[in-house]
């Protein structure tokens, strides 16, 4: 188990929320009354300020009813001044982090101080899906923000998806990352892990694997470009919002040429993971062979992430209903590796 003491808890829902991929975690709060002993929690993250005696009050019973120094603590700080980084540190924390660090990479950092490390294939999965997803998350922020895209950056979320659904397996990581809000990144975590499945279920040879995974993870670069009413809008997009919601694809491959290093078969995936085999894709129009293999690979992994994902104002399909549709687009789809997909999704 996990604990998350806060004084502010409408704030650390989707904290939480994560928390809860690595661990249950129960929240308490300041003014909360505590249980007795907490059987080995895994660790303790205190989202507190430090500098109000009830708040630290609160901490020390907490940290005391919870194996004291042997629970890892965390503080999320309010102030990274002296004074409450000194109180942090008799307070035995061994990691302080700005209060507006991203909640997902005080995810990272919580499973990085577990003591002990969690076992199981649940932990490895749950570990991989924040590690993929914090450099799925570094990648759009970098792009809203204007700073380059690092290729080495990328590069450091394939190894943890392949072995979380080689391990795991794809129904793990699937229920894992659908239970994430942000439509675009469970969105980029889905087809992640699917074209990691389908790459391995291939026989692809290593290499092969990485490059279809980082053509997977990056596919959607471009979304971070589109303004967030149309990216996000719930219902039907008009006419203008669906030329600039298209524009993603043209607008990522350029974010990656300028950003330099990324390889071919990532560009021709960025750009033209929409086009379809009777040529009524975009950007380009591209019909027949001009559509390569990687292309048709991700375009099937990405239709059907699109088709299982997790809204809140829908329930996803099931995975039949999703194959048959993708059976249903024999024009714009590769049907022999729509089999293949439908094989490598059903587990068999
Ligand atoms: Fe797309
Ligand atoms: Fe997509």
């Amino acid at each position: 188990m996990l604990l998350l003491l806060t004084d502010r808890p409408d704030r650390n829902i989707a904290l939480a929320q994560l928390l809860e991929q690595i661990a249950p975690c129960r929240v308490s709060t300041v003014q909360g009354r505590f249980p007795g002993r907490i059987e080995a929690p895994l660790g303790l993250v205190a989202d507190i300020d430090l500098l109000q005696p009830a708040a630290a009050r609160s901490l020390r019973t907490l940290r005391a009813a919870a194996g004291g120094a042997r629970t890892p603590l965390i503080c999320l700080m309010r102030s990274m001044g002296e004074r409450s980084l000194a109180e942090a540190r008799s307070l035995g924390a061994e990691l302080c982090l700005p209060g507006d660090t991203p909640v997902r990479t005080v995810a990272q950092a919580v499973l990085a101080h577990l003591r002990p490390a969690p076992v199981g294939i649940e932990a490895v999965v749950a570990r991989s899906a924040v590690e993929t997803g914090t450099v799925i998350t570094g990648l759009l922020d970098a792009v809203r923000n204007g700073e380059a895209v690092q290729l080495a950056a990328v590069d450091e979320g394939l190894t943890p998806v392949l072995t979380a659904v080689e391990t795991g397996g794809l129904d793990r990581w699937l229920a894992t990352v659908r239970s994430y809000d942000d439509a675009t990144y469970q969105h980029c975590l889905l087809v992640t892990g699917l074209a990691a499945t389908f790459a391995i279920d291939l026989g692809f040879s290593e290499r092969d694997r990485h490059q279809i995974v980082r053509a997977a993870l990056v596919h959607d670069v471009g979304k971070a470009r589109i303004p967030l009413d149309i990216l996000n809008k719930p219902g039907r997009l008009g006419p203008a919002e669906q030329a600039v919601m298209r524009s993603h694809a043209a607008v990522g491959h350029r974010i990656l040429v300028e950003a330099g290093g990324f390889d071919a078969l990532t560009l021709d995936v960025v750009r033209h993971h929409h086009e379809a085999l009777d040529g009524s894709g975009y950007p380009d129009g591209l019909a027949g062979s001009a559509v390569s293999d990687p292309v048709r690979l991700v375009t099937i992994c990405d239709i059907y992430a699109a088709l299982v994902e997790s809204r809140p104002y829908r329930v996803p399909m099931p995975s039949g209903q999703a194959v048959d549709v993708l059976l249903g687009m024999p024009d714009k789809l590769d049907m022999a590796l729509v089999q293949a997909f439908a094989r490598s999704v059903s587990g068999t």
